[in-house]
């Protein structure tokens, strides 16, 4: 299967490595061979019809900081060129999110989807912004659109929702999606000021490069609307989100739900209407998970309230969730 790559940070990296170690099993046990013809990031590109060697793609990276030096014959092609002259069987599209216009993107997938390649996006400004639209043109032109490492990394909660609890109604459903954020609140319930928090969880590299994307919920935002749309059936993009993040939550607040054995969360929930703001949680309701973990809570007509819990981010998380995109992208296409 040929694949080309947007973006080669943490999880492209963590991609490719996992590709590479896994190489032999993935072949014996599903009939998949991962062959990556094209991969750029911000300052260059590596292109290999016959596919690129992973473990030099990755030395290259951590030498040079970037795939642009991984022959000597460099080559002048951005990213466009690459999505619009290679053939690939998929896109992988995993540069920054972006809330604004959702670019670059946007324009990679848009691209790919009319070249008739099926999309895997851990990117989730095009989803965010323009769901809807997006589900349509991947049926217009006959392609899948996968994603589920845009909500809970690699806790398979959209699976969950999907295919589990297939032939149930869901109801509502509330959660914990943003892993930063639910660590600063957890640091800040042990004593630690916001800023000492938020400090803390930059040091340890949790915060997005733009810290708003956490803090002011732009984050949870998203991954409600990817779970608005293909869990509940809504037509929904990031304006219909009612918005609020931590920024004004004080150690008081904390104090005070604690004396009701509460804890305050970034809660993110669909119940008639959509919104992210910090609420009051008991501690004993399985919801209520500290650190970075990410945690959801379906409420189905008939089979009750079902809690996950997981790792909501990570480089080799997100990229185990590629790779189950790209199984199931094999198996559809090997039907045909
Ligand atoms: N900034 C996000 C978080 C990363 O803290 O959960 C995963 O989307």
């Amino acid at each position: 299967m040929r694949i080309i790559l947007c973006g080669f940070g943490v999880v492209g990296q963590s991609l490719v490595k996992l590709f590479n170690s896994r190489s032999e099993d993935l072949y014996a046990k599903y009939g998949l061979k991962p062959r990556v013809v094209g991969v750029f990031d911000s300052k260059g590109s590596a292109i290999d019809s016959s596919g690129l060697d992973l473990e030099k793609l990755v030395e290259t990276k951590k030498k040079f900081g970037t795939i642009k030096n991984y022959s000597i014959t460099k080559n002048n092609w951005s990213g466009l060129d690459i999505i619009k002259n290679l053939e690939a069987e998929v896109l992988i599209e995993t540069t920054a999110s972006n809330y604004k216009d959702a670019e670059p993107g946007m324009t990679h997938i848009t691209t790919a989807m009319k070249r008739g390649m099926h999309i895997i996006s851990v990117n989730k400004g095009p989803l965010a912004l323009a769901f809807p639209s997006l589900l349509e043109l991947a049926k217009y032109n006959q392609v899948m659109l996968k994603f589920s490492g845009t909500v809970g990394g690699g806790t398979p909660i959209l699976d969950y929702a999907k295919e589990s609890l297939r032939g149930e109604r869901i109801i509502s459903f509330a959660g914990i999606l943003n892993g930063t954020t639910n660590y600063i609140l957890t640091n800040m319930a042990n004593g630690l000021s916001f800023e000492s928090a938020l400090k803390d969880a930059k040091d340890k590299g949790y915060v997005e490069a733009d810290e708003s994307l956490d803090l002011d919920g732009l984050d949870a935002a998203a991954k409600l609307v990817i779970l608005a749309n293909w869990i509940m059936g809504m037509k929904v993009t990031m304006p219909d989100i009612k918005c609020t993040g931590i920024r004004k939550v004080t150690n008081d607040d904390i104090k005070k739900a604690a004396m009701k054995k509460c804890a305050i969360k970034l809660i993110a929930s669909c119940n008639k209407t959509l919104e992210v703001s910090p609420k009051e949680v008991s501690i004993d309701d399985p919801l209520c998970v500290n650190g970075t973990l990410n945690a959801i809570a379906f409420t189905s007509e008939h089979s009750g309230t079902q809690t996950i819990i997981g790792k909501g981010a990570g480089g080799m998380e997100t990229a185990s969730s590629i790779l189950r995109d790209l199984l199931d992208i094999r198996q559809e296409t090997s039907r045909i």
